[in-house]
């Protein structure tokens, strides 16, 4: 499927982060996409059908009695290549996961045999709510992708999980999945370690590297766009956060370690991609190491743990639940395989990504080159071109060591 041109409904319902459902609406018209607006009786309190009306350049409707002759409760869903539902209210959510029929926007779901996306969006309370759980589980097992809601500020002096993500990071989700690329991590939970980390020498100054953490929120967008509860530890990058990724930041490399290890307890699948410090200093000053010392004193590194190794370890001594699928990620920059062949036989992962580093290439640009290594003696190649791409590529293979 083309990644324009696609017929679109968008569903927005009663939440107050209906407002911004409008740049929604702007990013898939602007990219030659056709939507259709279908707003729930209570979403037009907050937004009205002149707004939607005029920004799609569509009939607005709610209920299944107006146009009747064109029977639009079966043909909307029916003529859809994607149903998006932003934001989804708890209500909706209910109404969908039970099989309602009462206004249009339920309608077009029960009739829709395209990819469907919820957004959903509501105070923390409604979101961990076991109804609330229920519903989302069961839409995630009949093939929805339902995005993990953002942590923030919510309507009032609040904060927790329950914010819209960012239109523009919903908007990626649809466009992968419009691409083809639905649900068949659907009901996995993988963990992507993203960007570079810093190892402090004192208060202001550290060792760190040039990973911007584009390949790693790829991997991230990407799962979530093919339906996987993602986790992503993201060590010190500029970027948005990727629309349903549950974030954990750190900085350090002995922070990744902890955080990688306690959410693969209960992952089908491991991504570093990261690039983690092999030392950090000895010592780390409390206070700001001052100009005036005659000589600085000599930095001292000692050596950090080897998170992917301990991934692999702990699994062959019979880890529990540790995760099905290890991938490496190495950036070399001379004689790329067979470094790269030695270090997936010494980590004891299943894939490693080997690229190559240098002038314009990996680092901060947003396309890349890799070849992936398989535990089994394959190498499979994948021509330059954007992360995303890379990123779907690794997780096909993935894919295919899962059961
Ligand atoms: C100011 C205000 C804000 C609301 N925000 C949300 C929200 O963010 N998420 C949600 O699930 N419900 C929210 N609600 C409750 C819904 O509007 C209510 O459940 C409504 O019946 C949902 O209708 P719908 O699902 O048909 O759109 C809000 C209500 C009010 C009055």
């Amino acid at each position: 499927m083309s990644e324009a041109g696609n017929t679109v409904v968008l569903g927005v319902s009663a939440g107050i982060a209906v407002y911004k459902s409008c740049e929604l609406l702007r990013l898939f018209t602007e990219s030659g996409h056709d939507v259709r607006v279908v707003p729930t009786r209570d979403a037009l309190r907050f937004v009205g059908e002149p707004t939607w009306a005029a920004l799609s350049g569509n009939p607005v409707a709610t209920e299944v009695w107006e146009s009747v002759h064109e029977v639009p409760h079966v043909r909307i869903g029916q003529s859809a290549d994607l149903v998006v539902v932003a934001p989804a209210t708890a209500d909706v959510l209910a109404r969908a996961a039970h099989g309602m029929a009462n206004d249009l926007l339920t309608n077009t779901l029960l009739t829709a045999r395209c990819p469907v996306v919820f957004a959903p969006a509501m105070h923390t309370e409604m979101w961990e709510h076991p109804a609330t759980r229920a519903n989302v589980a069961t839409l995630r097992e009949r093939g929805a992708v339902v995005i993990e809601p953002a942590s923030g500020r919510l309507t009032g002096a609040d904060t927790g999980p329950g914010r819209l993500p960012d239109p523009a990071e919903i908007y990626e989700v649809c466009r992968r999945v419009l691409a083809g690329r639905g649900g068949d991590l659907a009901g996995r939970h993988v963990v992507v370690s993203a960007g570079g980390t810093r190892e402090a020498i004192d208060p202001v100054r550290f060792i760190g590297n040039r990973s911007s953490g584009l390949q790693g929120y790829a991997l991230a967008r990407t799962a979530v766009a093919r339906g996987a509860e993602v986790t992503l530890v993201s060590a010190n990058v500029a970027l948005p956060d990727p629309a349903g990724a549950k974030m954990v930041r750190v900085e350090s490399a002995t922070q990744l370690r902890e955080a990688v290890l306690a959410a693969a307890e209960h992952a089908d699948a491991v991504v570093m991609a990261a690039a983690v410090a092999d030392f950090r200093p000895v010592r780390q000053s409390g206070t700001k190491i001052k100009k005036s010392a005659a000589e600085p004193d000599p930095i001292h590194l000692t050596k950090n743990p080897d998170i992917l190794a301990e991934l692999g370890e702990t699994r062959r001594a019979g880890g529990g639940t540790y995760p099905r699928v290890i991938v490496g990620f190495a950036a070399e920059t001379d004689d790329v395989l067979a470094n790269g062949r030695a270090k997936l036989e010494r980590k004891g992962c299943d894939l490693l990504v080997v690229n190559q580093v240098g002038e314009n290439l990996a680092f901060g640009t947003p396309d890349n080159a890799a070849v992936v290594l398989t535990a089994e003696g394959e190498s499979v190649e994948i021509p330059r071109g954007p992360k995303e791409d890379l990123a779907d590529v690794v997780w096909n293979l993935v894919v295919r060591r899962l059961p």
